[in-house]
């Protein structure tokens, strides 16, 4: 009994100090390295705090106040919390905080919404949008009858025009508006004029943009849509997580398509992360960091059009841009690898046109929401573009990349992300 209770009470380094020591390789990794993945960010404490609580083991199958398991009266106190502040948050009917991932709140969203074999319509992941949008490799492309649309290969854009008349064609079930790689400002209320015209239900997953959306920076596609989804953990800086938000005459079928149908019990610790997260998304300083987030992105956007990089649209209205690398000659492959051996950390994407391979494609993606929590600001923007402008010019120059390496980890010395005493 008592070394069982012993086990209970050591502390990570002390039981486990191989996984400790991985955390804190990858968290020095961080503090040594400009992230400009436009999904990643990093979590207040608070909401790490309540991740790694004791509600790891608690199983509350259902909702608060129809659970399965006795003992639940917190828990449901906890979750009734984080639906109330979803709700407030985002201006919605109806909010369910027990999908697991984006792409899990996804596919409830169409479980709850439509039969298998529907239609839907949605845009295609080589145009910017994301796998359980119904990428031929995801399950979602088997369980319904996916079409999709693409951007304007000239200028980078969403064509409206050319989205009605696909859908006048296709008479989808579904429309899905909301993208992974797209940098320019999406219009719902323009998709919910043509999914009222062809009968459609309209979806938007704004795991981007929600930020964005918090603090008014983007039109909101809550009054517009039907059902809408998020992940938690991009400009929205939460842990990972997800959100549904539906309209009232959804609600009953939106959450039975999450429990019982995709998911068995909710994840508590995850749900109480989201809870403070969202209490986050209330704070003017939160407001304040998403203004920033769009305003560091427009410098780099700009400074890397100064330098001759060809920025996908002509810039951008959010927090992530693509560049396209055709007139470099590098492939999107090769030239995230030569800027991480600089500890500058972005990811291969396609753009549009792109002659590429999803591998090997000719673009690369970047967002400012990890740089800017940092506390960085335009001055580093522009120092950052001046940096990834010179490695892509000469990728096969060491010393070059021996001298940014230098540079960037003195600005990041700069620059924590958290303060030593986590
Ligand atoms: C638009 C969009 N939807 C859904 C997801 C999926 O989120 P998850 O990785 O949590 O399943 C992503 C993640 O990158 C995304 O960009």
């Amino acid at each position: 009994m008592a070394s069982t209770r012993n086990l209970l009470e050591l502390k990570l380094p002390d039981f486990d100090p191989e996984v400790d020591g991985i955390i804190r390789q990858e968290m020095l990794r961080n503090e040594e390295t400009l992230n400009l993945i436009a999904s990643e960010n990093y979590p207040p404490k608070s909401s790490m705090k309540a991740l790694s609580s004791m509600l790891s083991g608690i199983y509350s199958e259902g909702y608060p106040g129809e659970r399965y398991y006795r003992g639940l009266q917190h828990i449901d106190r906890l979750e009734s919390l984080a639906l109330e502040r979803a709700r407030r948050v985002f201006g919605a009917e109806h909010a369910n905080v027990q999908a697991l991932s984006g792409s899990n709140a996804n596919i409830a969203a169409y479980l709850g919404l439509l039969q298998l074999g529907d239609r839907i319509l949605s845009m295609e992941i080589d145009s910017g949008g994301h796998l359980s949008h119904g990428a031929k490799v995801n399950v979602v492309s088997k369980m319904f009858e996916v079409r999709q649309y693409g951007v304007d290969p000239a200028t980078g854009l969403l064509d409206y025009d050319a989205i009605r008349a696909q859908a006048l064609e296709f008479r989808p079930k579904l429309i899905v508006c909301g993208a992974s790689a797209y940098p320019r400002t999406i219009d719902f209320e323009r998709f919910a004029r043509i999914a009222r015209e062809v009968g459609a239900l309209l979806l938007a997953d704004i795991s981007h943009i929600a930020g964005l959306v918090v603090a008014g920076l983007h039109p909101s596609p809550v009054p517009h849509c039907d059902v809408v989804t998020t992940t938690t953990h991009k400009t929205l800086r939460m842990t990972r997580g997800a959100l549904i938000l539906c309209r009232r005459e959804h609600a009953a079928k939106i959450d039975r398509a999450v429990f019982p149908v995709l998911q068995g019990g909710p994840h508590q610790s995850n749900i109480a992360a989201i809870a403070v997260g969202l209490r986050h998304l209330e704070t003017p300083e939160y407001r304040q960091y998403v203004r920033d987030v769009v305003t560091n992105a427009r410098r780099l956007a700009e400074e890397l059009l100064a330098r001759g990089l060809r920025v996908v649209s002509g810039g951008t209205d959010n927090h992530l841009l693509l560049v396209d690398l055709e007139p470099q000659g590098i492939d999107g492959d090769a030239a995230s690898i030569r800027l991480e051996e600089a500890h500058i950390v972005v990811n291969k994407n396609k753009v549009p046109g792109d002659k590429g391979t999803a591998k090997k494609p000719f673009g690369i993606r970047l967002g400012t929401p990890a740089v800017t929590t940092r506390g960085m600001g335009p001055a580093q923007m522009t120092r950052i573009a001046g940096w990834v402008a010179e490695l892509l010019a000469r990728p096969a120059d060491d010393a070059v990349r021996d001298r940014v390496r230098d540079e960037v980890r003195a600005l990041c010395r700069e620059f924590p992300i958290y303060r030593p005493t986590f």
